[in-house]
């Protein structure tokens, strides 16, 4: 743990500024620059592979997931004018207060994806736990994982194929044996998809010893602009009955179910968390990297009103008490 310290330490010479620094959010385990020099790696790297010929091929998942996923994430890896775009500015942000932990953690990946994230935070020195809830995802996700031990070398990553849960303590409690125990879950855009979201927060509860932490990220319920974009989609139908494809069952599935802070903080409360910290994020206006950490920004982000209807985006963290 110590040599990781050691290799993140700010370099004087950095491009970016003290002040910079000192207004950005404390990045205690993970200095700023380095944090941007691996983001940029990993955007670049799957830039390049998802835009390659059928990227996919290898991957042990149905022919639409092979087709689905390099051509949503090529765009979103899409390189910006200088350096990362503004999309992978807010996601790099939005992850920036789990930069905090120190390497070596364990971090559940609850609801993964195709396994970006886990991919990122495991090159960052971290011991990912990806769950999902289909075989297609995780065969994306190793598929994405051999490709970059390829060429960077061996991850800290393993897969866990989770039941949804439905309400049924039983399938929560078999999920969380898969999973063991991690002192850390990331919870990215997952929990406004799963009913009862009760359950999302039980399996926190058990999976992580007191102190232990969630980060949830989630969409800000009072930006106006993330309201109507949501609108736009689904109208008022916030909870939706489906049919699981694989299996045949019934349940009920959040349709982008957006929740205010104090609801978030009511439900983590009741599963025995305490809100420590929430961090605004205010993208407009950040082309660029020195944007990104800029002081105006920082405190922009910190006043009251402000910063509850201009945030896209809320990254909120609790501890187990
Ligand atoms: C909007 S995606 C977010 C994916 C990823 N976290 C990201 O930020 O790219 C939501 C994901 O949650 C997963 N999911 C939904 N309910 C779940 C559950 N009960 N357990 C595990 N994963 C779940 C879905 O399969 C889907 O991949």
């Amino acid at each position: 743990m110590d040599d990781g310290h050691a290799m993140l330490q700010v370099d004087s010479s950095s491009s970016v500024s003290k002040s910079g620094l000192d207004a950005l959010d404390a990045l205690d385990a993970l200095d700023v620059r380095d944090a941007f020099e691996r983001f940029e790696q990993f955007a670049h790297f799957f830039h390049e592979l998802l835009d390659g010929p059928d990227p996919l091929r290898e991957a042990d998942c149905r022919e639409s997931y092979r087709e689905y996923v390099p051509s949503h994430y090529k765009h979103l890896f899409q390189p910006g004018k200088s350096g990362l775009s503004n999309r992978q500015l807010t996601w790099l942000r939005r992850l920036t207060p789990l930069l905090n932990l120190p390497p070596g953690t364990t971090i559940l990946d609850m609801g993964g994806g195709y396994g970006f994230d886990s991919i990122f935070l495991a090159s960052c020195g971290y011991e990912m736990v990806f769950c999902e809830l289909t075989s297609h995802h995780i065969g994306v996700c190793e598929l994405l994982k051999r490709r970059w031990e390829q060429e960077f070398g061996p991850l800290d990553l393993r897969c866990v194929l989770a039941r949804r849960s439905s309400g049924h303590a039983e399938r929560v409690q078999a999920t969380c044996e898969a999973i063991g125990k991690v002192n850390a879950v990331v919870l990215d855009e997952v929990a406004h998809h799963i009913e009862p979201v009760e359950d999302v927060f039980s399996l926190c509860a058990s999976v992580l010893p007191k102190d232990g932490k969630i980060f949830l990220l989630e969409p800000n319920f009072w930006n106006f602009g993330t309201q109507a974009f949501f609108f736009r989609r689904r109208g008022f139908r916030t909870v939706e009955p489906r049919v699981d494809e694989d299996t045949g069952e019934a349940y009920l599935y959040g349709n982008e179910h957006l929740r205010t802070h104090g609801r978030w903080k009511q439900l983590a409360e009741q599963a025995g968390f305490r809100l420590c910290d929430t961090s605004y994020i205010v993208p407009y206006f950040m082309h660029s990297q020195p944007a990104y950490h800029a002081r105006w920004r920082a405190v922009a982000q910190k006043i009251p009103v402000f910063k509850s209807l201009a945030a896209t985006h809320l990254t909120l963290h609790f501890e187990k008490e």
